[in-house]
């Protein structure tokens, strides 16, 4: 087993996390030359460090801490899987795993990066073979994606263990389906998948069914159009 990702140990240290119960992206204090933050979540940020460029290192912050366990052993499960970033080893309040290049969906649809069917099926795939573990994969939404080489691959695994299913790969998979052509190529502004997303976030209010989310949807990709 690799452990080269030590020399990152120090960098890490000067870093803190934070989070809160509202479900917020995290926030970050302190810094370390070489040590730059590639992406941020609800649990933890995500950083790379230069000397070792491999890795990709998940800092929890402290209300989420317990996540870093319940990841950790999903990743165990999923090992030799290759829908799925690989487990290098853990910090006190981090993962180390590979670094994944490649644009998140949600980047693809703000650039006009084309998605290919391709790549949803992968994730299809990823999905099925995580199951076949006893996981339960969920959570997997926009930003959770990564497009690399024209194939799919699912990151944050950190809620496999949960119970019930969220359904919001099911949503994007019928999305995609339903409206994507019409938007292969083109960036979509930011006020359109957040117009979007809260249309979708009114599912949760059971009273609107996807039928008339699609609808307002379509009303809103005619504005666009
Ligand atoms: N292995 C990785 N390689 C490259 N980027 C990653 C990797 N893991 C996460 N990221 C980036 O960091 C973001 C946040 O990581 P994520 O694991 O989703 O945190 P959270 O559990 O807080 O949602 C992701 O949306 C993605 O952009
Ligand atoms: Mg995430």
């Amino acid at each position: 087993m690799r452990t080269d990702w030590r020399e990152a140990e120090q960098a890490l240290g000067k870093i803190s996390v934070v989070g809160d119960e509202r479900n917020q992206e995290v926030e970050i204090s302190g810094g370390a030359e070489g040590l730059s933050c590639i992406g941020i979540g609800t649990d933890a940020a995500v950083f790379r460090y230069a000397p070792t460029p491999d890795y990709a290192f998940k800092i929890y912050s402290d209300h989420a801490l317990h996540k870093k366990t319940a990841e950790r052993d999903v990743y165990k499960r999923l090992e030799g899987i290759p829908y799925f970033p690989t487990l290098h080893g853990e910090g006190p309040n981090y993962l180390v795993i590979s670094y994944e290049p490649g644009p998140t969906l949600l980047e693809c649809l703000m650039e006009g990066i084309p998605v290919p069917a391709r790549a949803m099926e992968d994730v299809d795939e990823a999905r099925r073979l995580a199951r076949e573990r006893g996981l339960n994969p969920r959570d997997i939404h926009l930003k959770n994606v990564i497009l690399q080489n024209g194939r799919g691959k699912v990151l944050d695994v950190s809620e496999y263990v949960k119970e019930g299913n969220d359904k919001r790969w099911e949503h994007l998979a019928w999305a995609y389906e339903k409206f994507y052509a019409g938007f292969e190529g083109r960036r979509i502004p930011e006020w359109l998948l957040d117009a979007v997303k809260k249309s979708y976030l009114k599912l949760d209010q059971a009273n609107l069914n996807l039928e008339e989310i699609a609808a307002r949807v379509n009303r809103l990709l005619a504005r666009f159009k």
